[in-house]
């Protein structure tokens, strides 16, 4: 089976480069006693290069938390898939709903999936609604994200693929959804891509992201039928952070 996969989304902290060492070191601890878990650290492009320095085969991997998906040229401001790979990145996340609420599409996402691919990357394409409706219309939404974000992916990447599902109102809270709904969504999910990719669709994960805290990160990996787990606020709290990464000891 599978270790679970905890990705550790540091958004835009923290305000230094020295902060954001010292909160990786106690990261790394808290890791190195968490076996049974697999963690990504998504900490902000800039201190990439200086984190992963001498973490080559080392227990933690790094993630990108935005990446353009043109090779180079006149994109004033951003950085490429390659250059993230090359500071450290082995995994991208692709269309947080921070970046989309920013303008970025669907397309987009598309496009950013593909050359995380192609840099040999995996990316974590997050998907989710901003609200819900009581006629199902979310789906349909997930749905158009799932299609946009798979369209140039072939049958044999797919495993190499995660999906975040991240509902854009449970996100900077002390709330997940329902692992239940979560399920439900879970299956949605994979549905989705069996049915415009074929059976191998099955073998991409499925991750859940929203106010995953230590009281509520176990139970969500164990009846939301989740590979894995992404957090935002929690991951930048030391205190807090370590007692979700020992929650998933038993695990
Ligand atoms: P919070 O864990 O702060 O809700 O953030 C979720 C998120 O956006 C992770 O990518």
């Amino acid at each position: 089976m599978l270790k679970p996969l905890v990705v550790a989304n540091w958004k835009m902290n923290p305000a230094t480069s020295r902060e954001a060492k010292k909160l990786f070191e106690v990261t790394k601890k808290a890791a190195a006693k968490a076996r049974t878990i697999t963690l990504v650290v998504a900490p902000p492009a800039l201190y990439l290069r200086e984190l992963a320095k001498g973490r080559a085969g080392g227990r933690v991997s790094f993630c990108v938390q935005s990446a353009e998906a043109s090779a180079g040229g006149a994109h004033t401001g951003e950085i490429s898939m390659r250059q993230a790979k090359d500071a450290g990145a082995s995994y991208a996340l692709v269309g947080h709903s921070e970046v989309r609420a920013r303008g970025m599409s669907n397309t987009d996402a598309g496009r950013q999936v593909a050359a995380a691919l192609a840099a040999n990357m995996r990316p974590i394409l997050c998907v989710g609604e901003a609200k819900r409706s009581p006629s199902g219309a979310h789906f349909a939404f997930v749905a158009e994200q799932l299609k946009a974000g798979f369209e140039q992916v072939p049958a044999s990447k797919l495993s190499d693929i995660i999906v975040a599902y991240e509902p854009v109102w449970a996100i900077g809270g002390e709330e997940t959804m329902s692992p239940r709904e979560m399920h439900e969504m879970a299956i949605f999910i994979r549905k989705t891509i069996v049915e415009t990719h074929g059976p191998k669709g099955i073998s991409t994960r499925v991750i859940y992201g929203g106010s995953v805290n230590e009281d509520n990160a176990d139970e969500m990996l164990r009846d939301g039928d989740v590979s894995g787990i992404l957090v935002g606020h929690v991951s930048v709290d030391v205190a807090r952070f370590t007692a979700l990464l020992s929650t998933l000891s038993n695990i």
